[in-house]
């Protein structure tokens, strides 16, 4: 074997260098970590209970807010296509008379070319009492024209942070020429 001198000192300051550059690398991630452990409690509320809200979604009268975005494709079968923007009224009670508690603010895509099924992406906000402002997230599928559907909770905020559960929609009443709708929700919800 012939060891080659010059080779074997290059390689040796190359060694160096490149552990050099390890060291300052590791220093960096050091001075600007991204990531950091918490403690749960470090968000204010530790116990997860479980919160039954019960409320009515109403899309009728002279402010009923929904409007289509996008339509459906000549031919296509079941309205399948249709985009809707809503911004729903949610009131304690099933007429428009009832307390205004907040509003339902979401997409629905009329989404199966079998049956009518809606995929619905919502945010339920609170407007008034200590609620005022939070708000609960959901994504769910809905067969509009089955009695019962249940859609997921998979987030919220304010304090609905965190927030995961499921939704029971069952429709009060509807008027197939107006389009007018009351759906009554109950809410089980999983918070902070
Ligand atoms: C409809 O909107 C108008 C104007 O914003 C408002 O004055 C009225 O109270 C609303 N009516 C209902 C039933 O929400
Ligand atoms: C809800 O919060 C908004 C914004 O902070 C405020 O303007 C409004 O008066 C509050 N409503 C109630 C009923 O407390």
């Amino acid at each position: 074997m012939n060891k080659h001198p010059a080779m074997t000192s290059d390689y040796l300051s190359m060694l160096m260098i490149l552990a050099l550059a390890l060291l300052v690398a590791a220093g960096h991630s050091e001075c600007h970590p991204f990531v950091e452990s918490q403690i749960p409690g470090h968000l204010g509320r530790n116990e997860e209970k479980l919160t039954h809200l019960h409320f009515y979604d109403l899309l009728v009268g002279p402010n009923k807010t929904s409007v289509k975005v996008a339509p459906a494709n000549p031919g296509s079968p079941l309205a399948f296509g249709i985009v809707t923007v809503t911004d729903e009224i949610l009131t304690n009670g099933p007429d428009i008379y009832s307390n205004v508690i907040g509003r339902g603010q979401g997409t629905y895509a009329f989404a199966s070319m079998g049956e009518l099924v809606l995929a619905a992406t919502v945010n339920y906000v609170f407007l008034v009492g200590e609620y005022n402002g939070s708000y609960i997230s959901v994504v769910g599928r809905d067969p509009a024209d089955e009695k019962k559907r249940e859609l997921a909770i998979v987030g919220g905020g304010g304090l609905f942070r965190l927030a995961r559960g499921y939704v029971e929609l069952t429709t009060y009443s509807i008027d197939l020429e107006t389009g007018n709708s009351i759906i009554d929700g109950n809410f089980y919800v999983y918070q902070y």
